[in-house]
């Protein structure tokens, strides 16, 4: 009896959790639901990006008065679910949501700081591809850094350029707005007469109504991480230059006044692009150029995929090869957190200086020494920088291009060439971390590579020796 009695109450015990389990199914299955996360836990930026769904496609249409400043727009986002979702979040700051649907179905929508979180009709199932639909509109606000940097929309005196590292691109589209995510784009923009409207990719139409509004589409079939779209809406005079042997086409822009003064170095775009293929492999994009503007808005340069921006005051030799690097080096092989900066930085700043090497005659190892020696370049380790605060300080560009080129110094210029190629190639149109880079590294070199990653990568402070 004493065993019977005992084996029931195992017999119950185990039912009770069963029922249990069963009951916490049901609950979260049927009435809490599944939501998908609000954010992807970015080491520095938590709550960017949603989890649950995997963006395949945007198409943006919008519609931009640059008197009043107002922004209308539809975001049509195509989505597939990576868990049964009840709801999931969209980032977007700012704007006013008129409506959404999912799958043409009405959506309830709700706001809490940058997170909307859409509840459609019917739960989604794990793997089912999905439509959202977002109407919206508004003034869009910038954003304004942990380092007192401006990003977001950021209005002109006649016009507009949205930049969006790390976090800007929130303000003027609804999205899963962590680089980790990357989808193809379809962008249609409409401006007033007189205006010019420039975004990424290629530029698929441009018609003039007749009250004079010009409306442009633009294409980004490769996958793009949200923070390298871009829109710039002004008095722009383009360019476009027929692919050479090997190159893509290229459409550049500058706005009016500076038009004349800034084509030559546009004209130089095809021959920096064809001699960077030389090192870093095929050009990842099926369009290339530029975008110039003289408002002192946009403090800085943004690789923007396909066709960074500059303000014309940063619109110099140097960076244009920096930002077109970068198309190779962060906006093709993303990061896979905003930890992994130093990946886009550091490559790009070192692209800087195989530039210079290759046809200026100053070598890397100059470069390098001069950086070596400079204090500011020493605060952190490149691949921990402390806070967001310190995500486009020096250590992540000077630091990050020296450990390339000790890491070249180490293995030989002609392993370390393979590394060139090898890496953008490997992780082309993908997302990679610190770790993919350093095991990759080795497994070219052949060789186990940790004290130059202790010393170089993570270490604190200065070494002995450069
Ligand atoms: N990635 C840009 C460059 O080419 C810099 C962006 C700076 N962004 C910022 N929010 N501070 O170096
Ligand atoms: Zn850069």
């Amino acid at each position: 009896h004493r065993t019977g009695a005992a084996a029931g109450g195992l017999a119950a015990a185990l039912t009770a959790l069963a029922l249990l389990a069963g009951g916490c199914t049901e609950a979260t299955g049927g009435v809490l639901g599944t939501p998908g996360a609000a954010g992807l836990r970015d080491p520095y930026f938590p709550k960017l990006g949603n989890g649950g769904y995997d963006v395949g496609h945007y198409a943006l249409t919008l519609a931009y008065d640059p008197g009043t400043g107002r922004l209308d727009g539809t975001a049509e986002i195509t989505a597939r679910a990576t868990q049964d979702l009840s709801a999931f979040n969209l980032d977007l700051a700012g704007l006013t949501v008129d409506r959404a649907s999912v799958d043409d179905a009405p959506a309830a929508v709700n706001r809490a700081g940058n997170e909307l979180t859409l509840r459609p009709r019917e739960e989604i199932r794990e793997g089912a591809e999905f439509r959202t639909t977002v109407t919206y509109g508004g003034v869009p606000e910038p954003i304004t850094d942990a380092d007192g940097s401006r990003e977001g929309w950021l209005r002109t005196d006649d016009g507009a350029v949205a930049v969006g590292e790390p976090a800007g691109s929130m303000t003027w589209f609804p999205g899963n707005h962590h680089p980790s995510d990357k989808a193809a784009y379809e962008l249609r923009l409409t401006v007033p007469a007189g205006l010019e409207g420039l975004s990424n990719g290629v530029r698929t139409a441009r018609r003039t109504a007749a009250d004079g509004r010009v409306t442009t589409e633009w294409h980004t079939a490769e996958p793009m991480a949200s923070y390298l779209a871009t829109v710039a809406i002004g008095r722009y005079e383009t360019a476009s230059a027929a692919p050479g042997s090997g190159t893509v086409p290229v459409l550049t822009a500058a706005e009016r006044p500076i038009a004349d003064a800034t084509a030559p170095l546009r004209d130089e775009i095809p021959e920096i692009v064809a001699r960077q293929a030389r090192r870093f492999g095929p050009y990842p994009f099926s369009t290339a150029g530029a975008i110039v503007t003289e408002n002192e808005a946009l403090g800085y340069a943004l690789e923007t995929q396909t066709r960074p921006v500059f303000p014309a005051s940063a619109f110099d030799r140097t960076t244009l090869v920096h930002e077109l690097a970068h198309q190779w080096f962060g906006n093709s092989v993303s990061p896979a957190s905003w930890r992994d900066l130093w990946l886009n930085e550091g490559f790009a700043t070192y692209a800087e200086w195989l530039y210079t090497e290759e046809y200026e005659h100053v070598p890397a190892r100059t470069h390098f020494e001069r950086a070596f020696a400079q204090e500011t370049n020493w605060a952190f380790p490149p691949a921990a920088p402390p806070t967001a605060e310190n995500l486009f300080d020096p250590p992540v560009y000077q630091r990050g291009a020296m450990v390339l080129h000790k890491l070249r110094e180490t293995v030989g210029d002609r392993t370390f060439d393979e590394i060139l190629r090898g890496w953008p190639a490997k992780y082309r149109h993908a997302n990679a971390s610190t770790d993919d880079f350093t095991s990759y590294a080795e497994s070219v070199a052949g060789r186990d590579l940790d004290e130059l990653w202790d010393v170089w990568l993570y270490g604190d402070g200065k070494p002995a020796k450069p």
